[in-house]
């Protein structure tokens, strides 16, 4: 949702080549507009610079690449208040485009403020709820002639979240920033400071990062870091951290986009995250097995992986509930106790609705553990415990790396939590150890069975994602990653469902693709291939290699290695990401920018 950037330099090289490198870093989190905000050296003005659409689009049509600067800020939008246009992207000035804001967020009391500042005669151009921050900026600055202090009385008065830049000529040897429900790093680089909505932004030039917490407000310039908290002032600043994370996990190599790489990449992800994961389970286990109920929360795909988690756990008798994020205060919010815990699960840790989640439950007093692949967020920040995963940077929109060591992080903690019971888990471990070997070898022929397929689903409107138990969860990733990718309606219901009504839609040549796994469910899966078969539905199916029963009902197949049955459906998801990522690139579409998305969704 939004990506705002800032450099200064310490040393007066030119910053704008860098600052259009950490927008582009952070386009995954938004690409209806960007736009720029630099003291400019040959002006010596505030230059603003912005326009509708993707950096590539701005940068073939503008001459920003000629300037020349030594501080600047910039944003990348994906819109919330007022349509896409070049009026409305950021940055947003005041009314004498002295003081330039970008901003991360949603200001839910902008119309307001906005009527009392324009009663006192500030003129506003766009429509947007981030227009009213430079105008009250203005308003206070003329009272205080302190950009500081201005900051602190115009935060006061939004009701909302932001993460905030700001460039001005009254002052314009800093950025100034604040933070206040939306993520903001500072990078510190030999030769730059660096503000910015997420790590990769910088990750280039330095790995020296702080994450600022709520309140944090402050200033980078020249020769100084200057942070203080406006809500706690004997709050200590955040400390340093060394990112540890490296380059190349964020940048495309010689892959064609972010998501193919991505799905590359996911053997090396799950061997790190079984290593790093493993450390940390050990400390939450006793949180989870001595749990009055346990609730494992998450949005998109990181809800599906969650379903994954209740799956598995109550084969070992462990009770939980999967529950939407966005739902939870309605489905659960009244029956949590104290004694509950939750798990929230989130890629990102900046997803709105699960860290509303975790705060309606934190509110009555539940035990917060995150399972997060960010480990600068803001659900790490308010979680009692947190695991952090080691799937390394994320950047395609679509959750590929993310939803297979999600699924990975909970077998293992799963195996911590029977450890404490006595209870062997170590068959499924070992299981889960040659996931990256049988990944590596499997994937040429996972990737040459999908783009096989995707040429023939590329035209079909609708298509049916079935499956039964642990496979269930699969079929619903796999059918979001058509949809949110490849814009095909794909839906999934669990195998046996689809008879209760679903089915009517099925007709010759509708594409029925099923998750056919080596368990109890087999036979049900194989009547429900039927089913859909003999009305005409062309069955696609992901079968255990060898098995020939499913495979002659089959139109076409793609065979899955036969590991551990609570391990093996992990495998099952990589042919389903790839085959989402060739449909999209076989209908010409960019599988990293899937229209309407942004990989982190910050609001409500
Ligand atoms: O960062 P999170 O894991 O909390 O993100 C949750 C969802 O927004 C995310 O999984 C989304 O559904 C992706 N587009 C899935 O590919």
């Amino acid at each position: 949702m939004c990506g705002i950037a800032g450099i200064v330099s310490k040393n007066y090289f030119n910053i704008i080549p860098k600052l259009i490198k950490m927008l582009k870093n952070l386009e995954y989190r938004g690409y209806d507009s960007c736009g720029f905000a630099f003291f400019d050296c040959n002006s010596k003005s505030i230059t603003v610079m912005k326009a509708k659409g993707t950096i590539d689009n701005f940068l073939a049509n503008s001459r920003i690449q000629e300037k020349n600067s030594e501080i600047g800020i910039a944003h990348t939008r994906w819109a919330t208040h007022g349509v896409v246009n070049d009026i409305n992207a950021h940055p947003h000035v005041d009314c004498h485009g002295t003081i330039a804001v970008v901003h991360n967020g949603i200001i839910d009391n902008y119309l307001e403020l906005r009527e009392e500042l324009e009663l006192k005669g500030h003129v506003f151009r766009s429509e947007t709820d981030t227009e009213v921050i430079p105008h009250l900026l203005e308003h206070y600055y003329r009272e205080s002639r302190n950009i500081l202090d201005a900051l602190k009385k115009a935060l006061k008065r939004l009701k909302g979240t932001y993460a905030v830049a700001i460039l001005t000529s009254y002052d314009s040897e800093k950025i100034f920033f604040a933070r206040n429900g939306q993520p903001l790093i500072i990078g510190i680089g030999d030769n730059e400071f660096y503000v910015a909505s997420d790590i990769p932004a910088f990750l280039e030039w330095t790995k020296k990062a702080l994450v600022l917490r709520d309140g944090d407000i402050g200033f980078v310039s020249r020769s100084e870091l200057h942070i203080e908290n406006y809500m706690d002032p004997n709050l200590k600043p955040p400390e340093l951290f060394e990112v540890p994370w490296n380059i190349d996990q964020a940048r495309k190599g010689n892959f064609p986009f972010f998501m193919l790489k991505e799905i590359y990449e996911q053997p090396d992800a799950i061997q790190r995250t079984i290593i790093s994961v493993s450390h940390k389970a050990s400390e939450v286990a006793a949180d989870l097995l001595n749990a009055n109920f346990l609730y494992i929360v998450g949005a998109g795909s990181s809800y599906y992986s969650s379903l994954y988690a209740q799956y598995l756990y109550a084969k070992w008798g462990l009770k939980s509930m999967a529950v939407i994020a966005s739902e939870f205060e309605d489905l659960v919010g009244g029956a949590i106790e104290p004694n509950d815990v939750i798990l929230a699960v989130s890629q990102s840790g900046e997803t709105f609705d699960t860290i509303q989640a975790v705060k309606i439950a934190k509110s009555k007093g539940a035990r917060i553990i995150s399972l997060v692949n960010n480990m600068g967020s803001t659900l790490r920040m308010i979680s009692d415990k947190s695991i952090v995963m080691g799937a390394g940077p994320e950047i395609g929109v679509a959750a590929t790396k993310t939803f297979t060591t999600q699924i990975a992080s909970f077998i293992v903690i799963l195996k911590k939590v029977l450890e404490l019971q006595g209870i062997d888990y170590e068959r499924q471990i070992q299981s889960l150890q040659t996931v990256p070997r049988v990944l590596s070898e499997n994937m040429e022929y996972f990737n040459n069975r999908a783009l096989f397929i995707a040429n023939w689903i590329k035209v079909k409107t609708n298509a049916f994602y079935l499956g039964r138990g642990l496979g269930q969860p699969i079929a619903l990733e796999g059918a979001l990653k058509l949809k949110e990718i490849a814009y095909i309606h794909s839906e999934s219901y669990p195998a046996g469902e689809s008879k209760h009504g679903p089915i009517a839609l099925v007709e010759e040549g509708f594409p029925v693709v099923v998750i056919v796994l080596e368990d109890k469910n087999h036979s049900a899966v194989i009547a429900n291939i039927q089913e859909m078969k003999c009305r005409g539905g062309k069955i696609i199916s992901l079968i255990p290699a060898g098995d020939t029963e499913a495979q002659e009902l089959s139109d076409l197949t793609i065979e899955i290695p036969r590991l551990d049955p609570e391990v093996a459906p992990m495998l099952y998801v990589v042919p389903l990401q790839l085959l989402a990522y060739h449909t999209a690139v076989c209908k010409g579409l960019d599988p990293d920018k899937p229209r309407n998305l942004a990989k982190s969704v910050t609001v409500k």
